[in-house]
């Protein structure tokens, strides 16, 4: 049985998001599937065996972003648990990237995120209990040529989680950041990525990763790395100088 009443997870349509919602209602837990895709939202409901709302939105609009604030300040089917997983990034040197797509990638990473983090802490914070769960990455832990500005909104995404984590600790909100390594889902593929020459001991399941998440946020920890080559490569890069780093990813392979 999980400790989580209704939780509205964006992204729900593939990957990270679709396993974590597949995970929590097998726990008994009420979803809010958000995404553009909503045939694929439809097909999750379907196959699920809790309540199930959807809620088709391009997080990237405003308009639409406002719809899926207001069914988080909801009071009447109030959600506990708001997993912000919604993300991509595109992949190339950043002077040669669409200036549109790149901020399309900041509006969702980012904007979205953060407005609807704020909101959730307001309200849970009031009622004292509830749970935010921001899917970050590692690749916010370094500069990251080639995908500069998804690094940057990822080490954005970790931050500021982290803060709030502080911030609420006396609420009994709990809220964490989860941040992957390299995990099979669509996102390479939507990002232009070639990971022909990655080894296969750097990839995690979505399964895994949508566990180890939802584990963290059960437990509220603050920073959670999935995969004991992830947590080898996180503890690296939190010691090692930034010059060292930024050396080391211009020498990666392209
Ligand atoms: N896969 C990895 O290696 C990896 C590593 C570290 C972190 N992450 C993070 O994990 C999270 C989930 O990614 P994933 O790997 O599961 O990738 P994915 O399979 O491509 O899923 C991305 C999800 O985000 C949704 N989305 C994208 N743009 C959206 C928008 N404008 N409005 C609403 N929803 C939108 C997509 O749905 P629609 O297209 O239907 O809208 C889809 O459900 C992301 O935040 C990503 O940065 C992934």
């Amino acid at each position: 049985m999980s400790r989580w009443e209704r939780a509205l997870v964006t992204g729900a349509s593939s990957g990270i998001g679709r396993e974590m919602a597949r995970q929590l209602a097998a726990d008994g837990t009420k979803l809010v599937l958000v995404a553009r895709t909503e045939e694929r939202l439809n097909e999750l409901a379907a196959d699920v065996d809790v309540e199930c709302e959807v809620l088709r939105a391009d997080l990237a609009d405003p308009t639409e972003l406002s719809y899926v604030e207001d069914r988080v300040r909801d009071t009447v089917k109030p959600i506990d648990l708001v997993i912000n997983n919604a993300g991509f990034g595109f992949t190339g040197p950043a002077h040669e990237l669409d200036v549109e797509r790149e901020t399309s990638v900041v509006d969702v990473n980012v904007g979205a995120l953060h407005r609807l983090s704020l909101i959730a802490a307001r309200r849970m914070a009031a009622a004292g209990r509830g749970g935010i769960l921001n899917v970050s990455s590692l690749a916010g832990f370094m500069s990251n040529p080639d995908v500069a500005t998804y690094a940057a909104t990822k080490a954005f995404v970790t931050t500021f989680t982290e803060s709030l984590h502080t911030d609420l600790k006396q609420t009994g909100v709990h809220v964490s950041a989860l941040c992957p390594g390299f995990t099979r889902t669509e996102f390479q593929t939507r990002a232009d990525y070639d990971t022909s020459k990655l080894p296969a001991m750097m990839w995690q399941s979505a399964e895994e990763v949508a566990r180890a998440g939802l584990r963290g946020i059960d437990a509220n920890t603050a920073i959670i790395v999935p995969g004991a080559q992830n947590k080898v490569g996180a503890a690296m890069l939190t010691v090692m100088p930034r010059r060292a780093i930024r050396f080391a990813m211009s020498k990666l392979p392209t």
